[in-house]
């Protein structure tokens, strides 16, 4: 268990490293725009296994570091490269990060991944703006006592991907020429891929597309009360919807293909978030 004096020991770590910096947005980078870290001015790198805490990426495609400077005109803090439950990590030790950010200043959060698509209209490489999430089964970082220093016991999720948000990011893809699905983001810890079934029973249940990230992170930052865009790039069609098998490397090959609009639209929501 992670209590609050835990959570002040490892940003005050952060906050001698970064002096009188203050971050306004956290920019939680998935699959496919984890080289928007390098773009940063003034970087100051600071890998994830100094961090009192913080656990740390084993997946192979995520880097480890939090990068604190500026991007697009904005103070951000940024997680290049994220951890999973997957890995055998708590989802309060994956939200940790999360709580971090706020307690150094962010009230805003931008979080990317990459997902299957789960809604037949869509295609791979398209990028789908979360509209809500959905978590049955898997866990849930406020699971445990309430740190009351971040939130109330029972947090509203009824405005979690904030709508004001939700109309800018699709303000910036059309200026952009850039079709953006939106649609909802359902959860399952992975590491496995879904079955056919558990697609179609996820498609039933609402889902439109299907990941194995986001939504621990997701969960804290409502609870801290920090405003959240969320998008997800589409690297493959879920479990049983083509003839082909899902094939190793897809993933991390439609991110690259489509890194460039994505990271565009990344920038250009970031510069305008209010
Ligand atoms: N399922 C779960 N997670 C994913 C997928 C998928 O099909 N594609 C990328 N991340």
């Amino acid at each position: 268990m992670i209590i609050y004096e835990n959570y002040c020991e490892a940003a005050d770590f952060l906050r001698a490293k970064i002096g009188a910096f203050s971050p306004e947005v956290l920019l939680i980078l998935g699959t496919g725009v984890g080289y928007l870290a390098d773009e940063v001015e003034n970087p100051i790198v600071i890998p994830y296994r100094d961090v009192p805490y913080m656990p740390v990426s084993t997946a192979s495609s995520h880097k480890g570091n939090f990068v604190f400077g500026q991007l697009g005109g904005r103070n951000v803090m940024i997680m290049q490269g994220r951890v999973h439950i997957y890995e055998g990590y708590s989802a309060e030790q994956v939200a940790l990060p999360v709580r971090l950010a706020r307690l150094l200043g962010c009230e805003r959060m931008i979080v990317t991944n990459a997902a299957g698509a789960v809604n037949y209209n869509y295609r791979v490489g398209d990028i789908m703006l979360i509209s809500d999430q959905i978590r049955l089964f898997d866990p849930d970082p406020l699971i445990g006592p309430n740190i009351e220093q971040f939130g109330g016991r029972w947090c509203d999720m009824s405005d979690v991907y904030t709508a004001e948000y939700r109309f800018l990011a699709k303000q910036a893809a059309s200026e952009l020429g850039l079709q953006l699905r939106e649609g909802v983001y359902f959860y399952f810890t992975g590491p496995q891929f879904e079955t056919p079934a558990e697609i179609r029973a996820a498609r039933i249940l609402g889902a439109d597309a299907i990941g194995m990230s986001t939504v621990p992170e997701v969960i804290a930052a409502v609870h801290c009360g920090m405003k959240i865009l969320g998008f997800s790039l589409l690297t493959n069609m879920a479990a049983g919807m083509v003839k082909t098998a899902y094939v190793p490397g897809e993933v991390t090959q439609t991110a690259e293909m489509v890194k460039d609009s994505f990271c565009n639209l990344v920038r250009i929501c970031l510069t305008r978030l209010p």
